[in-house]
């Protein structure tokens, strides 16, 4: 059975006190409440990752970056490369997220280098595809995300591949209230799972785990990760509320 996850992309919010009192809540929540085996995982600023780590961790909620460098070491101001990350107790990356490729122009290629760094450095990839509104409406949403999987990750091989996430996040739905709706999440979800069947086989493709992020909430989350092909989600916005967020982990 692939596993069930939810992680929460705080991006650039929270205070080094905000951020304590954030995980503080999840962690004492997520004890008390969730029985059900799901992965829970709080991707924090690049600063608040090693204290978030020490604190969460012990006990089985695990801590993602949001980004990690093209590069291993050197002459690059301002950057943070995966071993970093691995070495102040992070276990997944999140790779390729819409604002990383729109915001600051990641391509593909650029994202293919950062996938080799995170699993070279023992980090498992969060990797996220999705298509922009113009694409959805000329309708080659799954034209764009099968060429974002074959730039940047299917050049992995199999041993490689096993156990990268993949979060499909359609970038119209990102922060703005709109979610896919079900079926348009669980025909996304299907697609890309026989991708990885016919590029991986089907081993790989049951036991990948695909999320789904988007505006998702403790609203919709119940109806989303529902779906066949549905194994969770990757939240933004609802993440930095410690209620909501463990509603959504609630929603199996
Ligand atoms: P959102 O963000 O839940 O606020 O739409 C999701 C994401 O960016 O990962």
């Amino acid at each position: 059975m692939r596993k069930k996850i939810v992680a929460g992309n705080w991006k650039m919010n929270c205070n080094r006190e905000e951020a304590f009192s954030l995980a503080t809540e999840i962690l004492g929540m997520v004890t008390d409440e969730v029985h059900q085996p799901v992965q829970v995982i709080l991707a924090p600023p690049y600063l608040h990752l090693s204290a978030v780590a020490h604190l969460v961790s012990p006990n089985g909620i695990s801590v993602a970056a949001q980004n990690c460098a093209s590069e291993i070491s050197g002459a690059f101001t301002g950057e943070v490369s995966a071993p970093m990350i691995k070495s102040v107790g992070a276990e997944y990356v999140i790779i390729g997220h819409s604002e990383r490729r729109h915001i600051f122009n990641e391509s593909n290629e650029e994202l293919t280098k950062k996938v080799n760094l995170a699993i070279q450095s023992k980090l498992i990839p969060i990797f996220c595809i999705g298509e922009m509104l113009p694409e959805r409406e000329a309708g080659h949403q799954q034209k764009v995300v099968e060429q974002q999987l074959r730039e940047s990750v299917f050049h992995l091989s199999t041993d490689l591949f096993a156990g990268v996430i993949i979060a499909y996040e359609p970038v119209w739905a990102i922060g703005t209230g709109k979610t896919a709706s079900p079926e348009q999440a669980q025909e996304m979800h299907e697609f890309i799972r026989s991708l990885l069947k016919k590029q991986y086989g089907e081993a790989i493709s049951d036991g990948t785990s695909l999320l789904y992020g988007g505006s998702c909430n403790e609203k919709n989350a119940h109806e989303l990760f529902a779906l066949a092909d549905v194994d969770g989600g990757l939240i933004g916005g609802a993440a930095l509320k410690s209620r909501s967020f463990v509603n959504i982990i609630k929603s199996f």
